[in-house]
Formats: structure tokens, sequence, C-alpha cells
């Protein structure tokens, strides 16, 4: 695995200890084994990453480090899925194209995919307890169009890159992110970031919305290190996903809205960017994301295995859902109707 400096970390990253690596496309599916356990198609299609014992159903008994035979992240410990949704472009004949993801920074040759973060408390000290097996959650909601300002909707926004990530500026969500997708066209693509809930109930692996197990902090944030609520008193790593789109293909002005909207769609038929969602399901072998929170590793982790990006772009698992995304579709995989509001 190719390590980058720290000092180059800190210009897409603030100052502190975190894992930060790449989870390669493993498949675009229209599956959901967290909100749609047996439903292949689910509602929407989804970039889904991790270990290969990906699967339809993934009941929390499921042991997945044993289940899987490779994974598509560089820590080769982590046998966990992290997915999203899918974005697409809309051209002026109304026909759609999906959008791919690409490499982030620092991060190539990944084939697309998803980065991820497991981030320990700011004080470089407090412990945090890493997830237990079976452990899954989501954050955000796909339904949601309007910028509601609530702890959740905070977590979750996009940042408009210049060409080769430029216009990095602040932790993600500050500056010029929006929580809505940019109004402009981004010449380095778009970066969508998701940072999930960091306290949890101490009990439950997992809760009928899937959220209700998780909190966050009950004042301040994770990085000011506010308190837990007391029902929900165990401070748990905080996990982010950034996903690298590459919008930059399509920023033909020719092709965008005539009325000056933007013409990029969530597969949910989002066409706000307020439906931002991430699903996240636990699968790290034994203790070792605890050992690596514990040593408040920076990018760089002894404790953990890794293996090259070019193998954990080998990794890949067969669409379970065979039907037309990557041509020009007439209508969204699961004919989603595309709502602003
Ligand atoms: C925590 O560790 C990081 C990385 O080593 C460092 O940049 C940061 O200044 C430290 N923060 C505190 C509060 O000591
Ligand atoms: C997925 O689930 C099916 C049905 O339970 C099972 O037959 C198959 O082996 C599973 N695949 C993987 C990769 O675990
Ligand atoms: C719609 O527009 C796209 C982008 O210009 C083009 O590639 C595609 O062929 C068009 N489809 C039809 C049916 O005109």
């Amino acid at each position: 695995m190719q390590w980058f400096s720290v000092a180059a970390l800190a210009l897409v990253a603030p100052a502190n200890a975190m894992l930060r690596f790449s989870c390669s496309e493993l498949v675009v599916d229209r599956i959901d084994p967290l909100v749609n356990p047996g439903q292949a198609p689910s509602p929407h299609l989804h970039q889904l990453v991790g270990g290969n014992a990906l699967n339809i159903t993934m009941n929390p008994s499921l042991d997945l480090p044993t289940q899987s035979t490779c994974t598509s992240c560089t820590f080769s410990e982590d046998f966990s899925n992290y997915w999203t949704a899918v974005l697409y472009f809309r051209a002026r004949n109304g026909t759609y194209k999906r959008v791919p993801t690409f490499a982030n920074q620092f991060l190539e040759p990944a084939n697309g995919g998803i980065t991820v973060y497991y981030i320990p408390p700011y004080d470089n000290r407090s412990k945090v307890t890493a997830f237990k097996k079976g452990f899954r959650m989501l954050v955000g909601d796909p339904m949601k169009r309007k910028n509601m300002n609530d702890a959740e909707s905070r977590q979750l926004s996009f940042r408009c890159w210049e060409k080769n990530f430029g216009g990095e500026q602040g932790a993600p969500g500050t500056g010029s992110d929006t929580r809505y997708l940019p109004n402009k066209p981004c010449p380095g693509g778009i970066r969508a970031n998701h940072f999930f809930p960091t306290c949890w109930d101490g009990k439950n692996l997992d809760s009928p919305d899937h959220k209700s197990h998780v909190a966050f902090p009950s004042s301040g944030t994770f990085e000011s290190n506010g308190p837990c609520p007391a029902s929900h008193p165990v401070k748990i790593p905080q996990v982010f996903y950034e996903v690298a789109w590459d919008t930059s293909q399509f920023n033909d002005p020719n092709e965008w809205p005539e009325d000056g909207s933007q013409p990029f769609v969530f597969s949910t038929g989002d066409g706000t960017g307020y439906g931002s969602h991430a699903d996240y399901v636990f699968g790290w072998q034994g203790d070792a994301l605890q050992r690596a929170m514990d040593a408040f590793c920076n990018v760089y982790c002894p404790t953990l295995k890794s293996q090259s990006t070019q193998t954990a772009n080998q990794c890949t698992v067969k669409r379970r859902v065979n039907e037309p995304i990557d041509q020009w579709l007439t209508e969204l995989p699961g004919d989603n109707p595309v709502t602003y509001s």
C-alpha cells in the first residue's frame, strides 16, 4: 500500500489521528441488505464496497471475515460493507447516464468506490468502543428533499472540486461545501461527505429504522469532544465516507438544463442532494479496529494488515439484478421519478 505523507493529508483532512483508506468498487447493484434484505431488486441502485460476503440478505449472525474470501478495502482485515446511492446525469433530452466514482486524492489507483475513515476522539487520549459483530447503521434519508438543519442533515454535504482536487479548504461540510448538489459545474468532480453518528446505546446492534440505536453528541460535536447523551452513552469511532463522483465529463453547458438548474440526480430520484444517505455493516476481523483506534493510528497503521490497492481492485462480486444501468437510460433503474421537493 502506498502511504502518502501526513503533510499531504493535512490538505484533505483536519489535524487529527484517523484511519483513511480506499475501498474500491465491489459492485453496482440494486440490492440493500440493510434496509431491504431479501429484495432483489431493492428500490434504488447502490454502489457497494468491502468484503465479498456481500449478499441480498445478510443476517447479523453472519461472520463476514470467515464468509469473505477477499475485500476491496486496502486494510485487508476489513470485510465490512459500505454503500451509498448512485449518481446519474440527466441530459437535456431527458435520458440518464450513470456517473462513475473515481479514486480520491492520494488513493490512486483505486477503482473508484468509497474512501473510508474511522476517527478516534480528537483529544488523542480518550477511548472509543469499536463496533461489535453484527453492528450496522444508516445515516441520512433517501426521501428527504429539503434542508432540515437537524444534527443528521449537518453530517451530509458536497464539495465542488476544482481540477486535480483543487478547492480543498477546511473540514468536510465547512467552507463552501453545500448540503445540496452543487448548482454549478465542478471542474474536478463532486465529493460527497457522509458522517455517521458517534454514540451508541451499548445494547442494540441494529434498530428497526437502523438509526435509533445510535445518536449524535448531546451538545457540541464529535470534533469538539462533545458528550454522548445518557440514552446512548457509549462513544464509538466516527465513521466517515467520501465518494468522489466523476461529474467532470458531464460539464458541457449545452447539456445542462436551460433554466439554470443542475443536472445530477441520485438513483433514489433525489434531484436536490438532501436525500444523500450511507449504509454501514461492520465486518472487521477480531479486535483489529479496536487496536487501530487505541493506537490513534494516523493513516499509517502498523497494527493492521494491508494489501495493495491493485489487489483490492481485484475483489469484485457479480451483480444479482440484471438490468441496464450504464447505457443512456430513459428512466432511472426502478423507474424512480425525479423529485425536487
Ligand atoms: C492529535 O494527533 C494528531 C496526529 O498525530 C495531531 O496532528 C494533533 O495535533 C493531535 N491533537 C491533539 C489535540 O493533541
Ligand atoms: C448469498 O446467499 C445465498 C442464499 O442464502 C447463498 O446461497 C450464497 O452462497 C450467498 N453468497 C455469498 C457470497 O455468501
Ligand atoms: C440524449 O443526449 C445524450 C447526450 O447528448 C446523447 O448521448 C444521447 O444519444 C441522446 N439520446 C437520444 C435518444 O437522443
